[in-house]
């Protein structure tokens, strides 16, 4: 097999990711904007899309003072059409993407049997559908270079089960089958597709009362994570990272 470029070995001091170019789906607010911005400043360019434009602006000018290429898009992800064209317009201004974070996700929480089936199409196509559409559109490229990754952002949730989390569960339960059986479909192809699983952070995500700031993580400590796993050496898969509050909530 012929040696190719790979994201994972091109390091230069200071900027280990200089040669990426990174999607970061919900990368308006909360947990993506921080990864977005560590992103920046490990060099990638970086795409962001969310639905609100004004949010998505604030957090695009934030990310040009990095001084590296920046692209952000108003988009769905639980829609096909619109991910598709994401993909398309990042790879026109930015090139091939060589990391997709799918961050984007809602919360919902309440006993499963209250909710209506617009909950369920809502909260899967937000949190699950819209990995699979995301991780078919940027694959083939990927496989062409036979490098990549693809972060996906679960949660603990997704290894737990709670009174009131039946939908939200659902989504993230099936984040961990679909990442770990495309982690293997694709590991042969240089491709590392992992999981994160962070317990509480403060973001605006949930409406369940308010967080003690020391009991929650913060949206940097998931970047951290997401830089770890993207820095890591070219032979090693960090595959499912789980990152706790130190402090029981
Ligand atoms: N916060 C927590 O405690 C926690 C814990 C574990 C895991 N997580 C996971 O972390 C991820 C990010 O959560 P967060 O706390 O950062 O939430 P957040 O602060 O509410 O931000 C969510 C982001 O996703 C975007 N988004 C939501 N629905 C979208 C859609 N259909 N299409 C495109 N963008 C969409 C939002 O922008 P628009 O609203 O403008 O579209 C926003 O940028 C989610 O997957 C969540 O499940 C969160």
């Amino acid at each position: 097999m012929s040696q190719k470029t790979s994201i994972n070995s091109s390091s230069r001091e200071g900027v280990p990711l200089s040669a990426a170019v990174a999607l970061v789906t919900g990368g308006s607010r909360g947990i993506g904007r921080a990864i977005a911005l560590r992103l920046a400043k490990l060099g990638a360019g970086v795409a962001i899309c969310g639905r609100n434009a004004p949010v998505l602006r604030a957090a695009e000018a934030e990310l040009e003072k990095s001084g590296t290429p920046v692209y952000a898009q108003i988009a769905d992800v639980s829609q096909s059409a619109d991910v598709t064209d994401l993909v398309l317009k990042t790879q026109a201004a930015l090139g091939r993407i060589s990391i997709l974070v799918n961050n984007a996700g809602i919360g919902l929480f309440g006993p499963a049997h209250e909710k209506t089936e617009a909950d369920w199409d809502r909260v899967l196509g937000t949190n699950l559908k819209s990995v699979f559409l995301l991780s078919r559109a940027v694959a083939p490229a990927m496989i062409q270079q036979g490098a990549g990754d693809i972060i996906n952002i679960s949660s603990l949730a997704g290894r737990n089960t709670f009174a009131g989390g039946g939908i939200y569960c659902a989504s993230k339960w099936g984040l961990q089958g679909l990442s770990a059986c495309m982690a293997e479909d694709l590991r042969g192809h240089g491709i590392r597709v992992s999981v994160v699983c962070p317990g509480s952070v403060a973001t605006e995500f949930s409406a369940r009362g308010s967080k003690d700031p020391s009991k929650v993580l913060s949206p940097e400590d998931v970047a951290h994570a997401v830089e770890m796993i993207l820095t890591q050496g070219p032979q090693s898969f960090l595959s499912e990272v789980h990152v706790r509050p130190l402090q029981k909530p």
